[in-house]
């Protein structure tokens, strides 16, 4: 399973890219605003250093909601840097956009998935990635992890190659019943990442281990 990282946060971009197993960075208008991050150019500027930060895939999202607004700001996010990723809305635009990309090689991940349909449909129109919210459907007392088991199973019975991207991932749980089912990829919060470090008998082996060492010299 890719790790990707959930946010636009810079030093924990290079902290979990420091941490040797990030695969790509996630972002969209909310993260880059809680990063006091505005303005069309300043936006276009981040994405760069992100990419300039890490390898792998970065997802850059577009606002337009039309078709034709979406290819223009798609365009020009994939110009930006080669391992920027289009990131669409699912909506009816959405889809013939993500087409659009599909058909001239150019990545997409779409976003806000809610629904196993919704993951279908942009699976058909060629999408790279899609991402299904999990920690948003548990928010509304919705099981997010079956969401991930049933695209699971729809695209395996069909081959599709557009990978699963679990987001809105909250927790460490949701990372490891994301990684039995099979989703391809998850993006997390940097401390839902390093989260999956800790056990306390692994704190307490490693302190007894140091004791009887020093006992010996
Ligand atoms: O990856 C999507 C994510 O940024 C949304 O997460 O926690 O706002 O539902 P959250």
């Amino acid at each position: 399973m890719k790790f990707f990282i959930d946010t636009a946060n810079l030093d924990q971009i290079k902290e979990a890219q420091d941490f040797g197993v990030l695969d790509g960075v996630t972002t969209n208008p909310s993260l880059m605003a809680k990063e006091g991050i505005t303005g069309a150019d300043n936006i276009l500027k981040h994405y760069v250093a992100i990419c300039e930060a890490v390898e792998g895939d970065v997802s850059a999202e577009v606002i337009a909601l039309d078709f034709e607004g979406m290819v223009k700001e798609g365009e020009q996010l994939a110009a930006l840097h080669h391992q920027i990723v289009v990131k669409i809305p699912m909506i009816k635009d959405g889809i013939k956009a993500l087409k659009y990309f599909s058909d001239r090689n150019i990545k997409t991940n779409c976003t806000l998935i809610f629904s196993a349909g919704q993951a279908l449909l942009a699976a058909k129109a060629g999408a790279t990635y899609v991402s299904p919210f999990i920690g948003r459907l548990d928010d509304v007392s919705t099981d997010g992890i079956f969401l991930i088991s049933e695209i699971r199973e729809i695209y395996d019975n069909y081959a599709f190659e557009t990978e699963i991207l679990a987001a809105s991932v909250r927790h460490t749980m949701h990372i490891i019943n994301c990684a039995k089912i099979g989703a391809d990829v998850m993006t997390a919060p940097l401390d839902a990442i390093t989260g999956l470090l800790k056990h306390p008998l692994t704190d307490i082996g490693l302190k007894k281990f140091l004791e009887d060492y020093k006992k010996g010299n």
